[in-house]
Protein backbone atom coordinates (compact mmCIF):
# COMPACT_ATOMS: atom_id res chain seq x y z
CA UNK A 1 0.00 0.00 0.00
CA UNK A 2 1.20 3.64 -1.11
CA UNK A 3 0.35 6.89 -0.06
CA UNK A 4 0.16 9.44 -2.58
CA UNK A 5 0.68 13.37 -1.39
CA UNK A 6 -1.61 15.34 -3.76
CA UNK A 7 -0.30 19.08 -3.61
CA UNK A 8 -3.02 21.42 -5.23
CA UNK A 9 -2.20 25.27 -5.72
CA UNK A 10 -5.18 26.63 -7.71
CA UNK A 11 -7.32 28.79 -5.35
CA UNK A 12 -9.85 28.94 -8.44
CA UNK A 13 -12.31 25.94 -8.36
CA UNK A 14 -12.82 26.32 -12.30
CA UNK A 15 -9.05 25.61 -12.23
CA UNK A 16 -7.49 23.65 -15.28
CA UNK A 17 -4.60 22.25 -13.51
CA UNK A 18 -7.32 20.80 -10.45
CA UNK A 19 -9.88 19.69 -13.04
CA UNK A 20 -6.71 17.63 -14.71
CA UNK A 21 -5.55 16.37 -11.27
CA UNK A 22 -8.44 15.18 -9.99
CA UNK A 23 -8.86 13.25 -13.49
CA UNK A 24 -5.33 11.67 -12.70
CA UNK A 25 -6.72 10.74 -9.13
CA UNK A 26 -9.90 9.32 -9.98
CA UNK A 27 -8.21 6.97 -12.63
CA UNK A 28 -5.30 6.44 -9.78
CA UNK A 29 -7.56 5.14 -6.77
CA UNK A 30 -9.25 2.90 -9.59
CA UNK A 31 -5.89 1.37 -10.82
CA UNK A 32 -4.25 1.26 -6.89
CA UNK A 33 -7.24 0.54 -4.88
CA UNK A 34 -5.20 -0.43 -2.19
CA UNK A 35 -3.04 3.31 -1.54
CA UNK A 36 -3.96 6.45 0.57
CA UNK A 37 -4.37 10.06 -0.95
CA UNK A 38 -3.96 12.35 0.54
CA UNK A 39 -5.06 15.92 -0.16
CA UNK A 40 -2.98 19.60 0.50
CA UNK A 41 -4.38 22.84 -0.79
CA UNK A 42 -2.34 25.55 -0.75
CA UNK A 43 -4.84 28.00 -1.21
CA UNK A 44 -6.56 26.80 1.76
CA UNK A 45 -3.76 25.27 4.20
CA UNK A 46 -2.36 26.96 7.60
CA UNK A 47 1.57 27.54 5.75
CA UNK A 48 4.10 28.82 8.58
CA UNK A 49 6.20 31.95 7.91
CA UNK A 50 9.37 31.66 6.26
CA UNK A 51 10.89 34.60 8.69
CA UNK A 52 13.53 35.65 10.87
CA UNK A 53 13.83 32.42 13.25
CA UNK A 54 13.58 30.29 10.61
CA UNK A 55 15.94 31.89 8.72
CA UNK A 56 18.10 31.54 11.67
CA UNK A 57 17.55 28.09 11.94
CA UNK A 58 18.23 27.26 8.54
CA UNK A 59 21.98 29.33 8.81
CA UNK A 60 22.19 27.46 12.21
CA UNK A 61 21.91 23.85 10.76
CA UNK A 62 24.07 25.09 7.38
CA UNK A 63 26.87 26.07 10.31
CA UNK A 64 26.42 22.23 12.14
CA UNK A 65 24.79 23.71 14.86
CA UNK A 66 21.52 23.03 16.61
CA UNK A 67 19.15 25.95 16.45
CA UNK A 68 18.30 27.32 19.86
CA UNK A 69 15.15 29.02 21.70
CA UNK A 70 12.34 30.43 19.20
CA UNK A 71 15.00 29.46 15.92
CA UNK A 72 14.88 25.80 17.56
CA UNK A 73 10.50 25.96 17.93
CA UNK A 74 10.48 27.01 14.39
CA UNK A 75 12.92 24.80 12.98
CA UNK A 76 10.27 22.00 14.68
CA UNK A 77 7.58 22.89 12.81
CA UNK A 78 10.12 22.63 9.16
CA UNK A 79 10.54 19.42 10.39
CA UNK A 80 6.96 18.65 10.28
CA UNK A 81 6.19 20.33 6.96
CA UNK A 82 9.24 18.00 5.50
CA UNK A 83 8.18 14.68 7.15
CA UNK A 84 4.61 15.01 5.63
CA UNK A 85 6.47 15.11 2.46
CA UNK A 86 8.83 12.64 2.87
CA UNK A 87 5.86 10.38 4.43
CA UNK A 88 4.47 10.34 0.47
CA UNK A 89 5.15 7.67 -1.95
CA UNK A 90 4.33 9.81 -4.81
CA UNK A 91 4.06 13.34 -5.24
CA UNK A 92 1.58 14.83 -7.96
CA UNK A 93 1.42 18.70 -7.79
CA UNK A 94 -0.86 20.36 -9.66
CA UNK A 95 0.13 24.88 -9.73
CA UNK A 96 -1.11 27.66 -12.46
CA UNK A 97 1.61 29.32 -13.84
CA UNK A 98 1.56 33.06 -12.11
CA UNK A 99 3.30 36.08 -13.52
CA UNK A 100 5.60 33.27 -15.57
CA UNK A 101 5.91 31.65 -12.64
CA UNK A 102 4.39 29.77 -9.35
CA UNK A 103 1.98 31.14 -7.16
CA UNK A 104 3.72 32.81 -3.88
CA UNK A 105 1.48 29.97 -1.59
CA UNK A 106 3.84 27.43 -3.69
CA UNK A 107 6.78 29.72 -3.30
CA UNK A 108 6.28 29.56 0.57
CA UNK A 109 5.88 25.43 0.76
CA UNK A 110 9.11 25.55 -1.51
CA UNK A 111 10.75 27.46 1.18
CA UNK A 112 9.69 25.92 3.89
CA UNK A 113 10.82 22.27 2.88
CA UNK A 114 13.79 23.12 1.07
CA UNK A 115 16.23 22.78 4.09
CA UNK A 116 19.87 21.28 4.92
CA UNK A 117 19.94 18.09 6.50
CA UNK A 118 16.29 17.17 6.11
CA UNK A 119 15.30 18.03 1.78
CA UNK A 120 19.23 17.79 1.01
CA UNK A 121 22.72 17.85 2.43
CA UNK A 122 26.36 19.66 1.44
CA UNK A 123 29.24 16.99 0.78
CA UNK A 124 32.63 17.63 2.44
CA UNK A 125 33.66 18.37 -0.92
CA UNK A 126 30.86 20.79 -1.03
CA UNK A 127 28.21 18.82 -3.70
CA UNK A 128 24.67 19.65 -2.96
CA UNK A 129 22.88 15.96 -2.18
CA UNK A 130 19.32 15.57 -2.30
CA UNK A 131 17.42 13.61 0.72
CA UNK A 132 13.69 13.29 -0.64
CA UNK A 133 14.42 10.21 -2.93
CA UNK A 134 13.00 7.34 -4.37
CA UNK A 135 9.30 9.00 -5.22
CA UNK A 136 7.97 9.75 -8.68
CA UNK A 137 6.51 12.95 -8.80
CA UNK A 138 3.77 14.64 -11.34
CA UNK A 139 3.68 17.77 -12.32
CA UNK A 140 0.20 19.29 -13.85
CA UNK A 141 0.81 22.85 -15.06
CA UNK A 142 -1.55 25.45 -16.15
CA UNK A 143 -0.75 28.71 -18.07
CA UNK A 144 -2.85 30.80 -19.82
CA UNK A 145 0.03 31.43 -22.75
CA UNK A 146 2.16 28.91 -24.59
CA UNK A 147 5.75 28.18 -23.99
CA UNK A 148 7.10 26.69 -26.57
CA UNK A 149 10.31 25.12 -26.86
CA UNK A 150 12.62 26.89 -29.26
CA UNK A 151 10.57 29.93 -29.30
CA UNK A 152 11.31 33.32 -27.72
CA UNK A 153 7.98 33.04 -25.32
CA UNK A 154 10.46 29.60 -23.56
CA UNK A 155 12.59 31.91 -22.20
CA UNK A 156 9.43 33.48 -19.94
CA UNK A 157 8.35 29.92 -18.87
CA UNK A 158 10.03 30.06 -15.22
CA UNK A 159 7.12 27.66 -13.66
CA UNK A 160 8.19 24.27 -15.45
CA UNK A 161 12.02 24.55 -15.21
CA UNK A 162 11.89 26.16 -11.28
CA UNK A 163 9.53 23.23 -10.34
CA UNK A 164 11.92 20.51 -12.08
CA UNK A 165 15.14 22.00 -11.10
CA UNK A 166 14.03 22.26 -7.47
CA UNK A 167 12.53 18.75 -6.90
CA UNK A 168 15.34 17.30 -8.69
CA UNK A 169 17.36 19.35 -6.45
CA UNK A 170 15.91 18.20 -3.25
CA UNK A 171 16.13 14.05 -4.41
CA UNK A 172 13.53 13.25 -7.45
CA UNK A 173 14.95 11.99 -10.08
CA UNK A 174 11.92 11.02 -11.49
CA UNK A 175 9.57 13.70 -13.03
CA UNK A 176 6.63 13.36 -15.53
CA UNK A 177 5.06 16.57 -16.34
CA UNK A 178 1.27 17.77 -18.20
CA UNK A 179 1.34 21.17 -19.29
CA UNK A 180 -1.99 22.27 -20.27
CA UNK A 181 -2.00 25.42 -22.11
CA UNK A 182 -3.21 27.68 -23.63
CA UNK A 183 -6.07 27.90 -20.73
CA UNK A 184 -6.71 31.67 -21.41
CA UNK A 185 -4.96 33.06 -24.87
CA UNK A 186 -6.81 31.16 -27.33
CA UNK A 187 -10.46 31.36 -26.18
CA UNK A 188 -12.49 29.02 -24.01
CA UNK A 189 -13.04 26.62 -26.58
CA UNK A 190 -9.42 25.55 -27.39
CA UNK A 191 -9.30 25.67 -22.91
CA UNK A 192 -11.85 23.09 -22.71
CA UNK A 193 -9.76 21.16 -26.04
CA UNK A 194 -6.70 21.45 -24.02
CA UNK A 195 -8.65 20.60 -21.05
CA UNK A 196 -9.61 17.77 -21.95
CA UNK A 197 -6.77 16.34 -23.97
CA UNK A 198 -4.39 16.90 -20.58
CA UNK A 199 -7.26 15.13 -18.65
CA UNK A 200 -7.11 11.69 -21.40
CA UNK A 201 -2.94 11.83 -20.97
CA UNK A 202 -3.46 12.00 -17.17
CA UNK A 203 -5.73 9.47 -16.61
CA UNK A 204 -3.50 7.00 -18.55
CA UNK A 205 -0.49 8.03 -16.74
CA UNK A 206 -2.27 7.18 -13.55
CA UNK A 207 -2.52 3.09 -14.27
CA UNK A 208 1.16 3.03 -14.54
CA UNK A 209 2.55 5.89 -11.71
C1 LIG B 1 -2.25 36.16 -10.85
C2 LIG B 1 -2.22 35.48 -12.18
C3 LIG B 1 -1.12 35.61 -12.98
C4 LIG B 1 -1.05 34.95 -14.20
N1 LIG B 1 0.08 35.04 -14.94
C5 LIG B 1 0.18 34.35 -16.11
C6 LIG B 1 1.38 34.38 -16.87
O1 LIG B 1 2.36 35.02 -16.52
N2 LIG B 1 1.42 33.66 -18.01
C7 LIG B 1 0.38 32.90 -18.44
O2 LIG B 1 0.51 32.24 -19.47
N3 LIG B 1 -0.77 32.85 -17.74
C8 LIG B 1 -0.89 33.55 -16.58
N4 LIG B 1 -2.05 33.49 -15.85
C9 LIG B 1 -3.14 32.64 -16.35
C10 LIG B 1 -3.10 31.29 -15.68
O3 LIG B 1 -1.84 30.66 -15.81
C11 LIG B 1 -4.16 30.38 -16.27
O4 LIG B 1 -5.46 30.96 -16.06
C12 LIG B 1 -4.13 28.99 -15.68
O5 LIG B 1 -5.16 28.22 -16.24
C13 LIG B 1 -4.27 29.06 -14.17
O6 LIG B 1 -4.28 27.77 -13.61
P1 LIG B 1 -5.62 27.20 -12.96
O7 LIG B 1 -6.62 27.17 -14.10
O8 LIG B 1 -5.25 25.84 -12.50
O9 LIG B 1 -6.01 28.14 -11.87
C14 LIG B 1 -2.15 34.17 -14.64
C15 LIG B 1 -3.29 34.08 -13.84
C16 LIG B 1 -3.33 34.71 -12.62
C17 LIG B 1 -4.56 34.58 -11.76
Amino acid sequence: MGTVLYIQVSPRPESASTEVARGFLESYRKSHPGDQVRTLDLATAELMEFDAPAAEAKYAVMGGQEPQDEAGRTWRKVIAVINDLKAADKLVLASPMWNFGIPYRLKQYIDIITQPGLAFKVTPVGEYVGLVTGRPALLILARGGTYPAGTPAAAYDMQRPYLEEILKFIGFKDIKVITVEPTLNEGPQVARKKVEEATVLAKAMAKEF
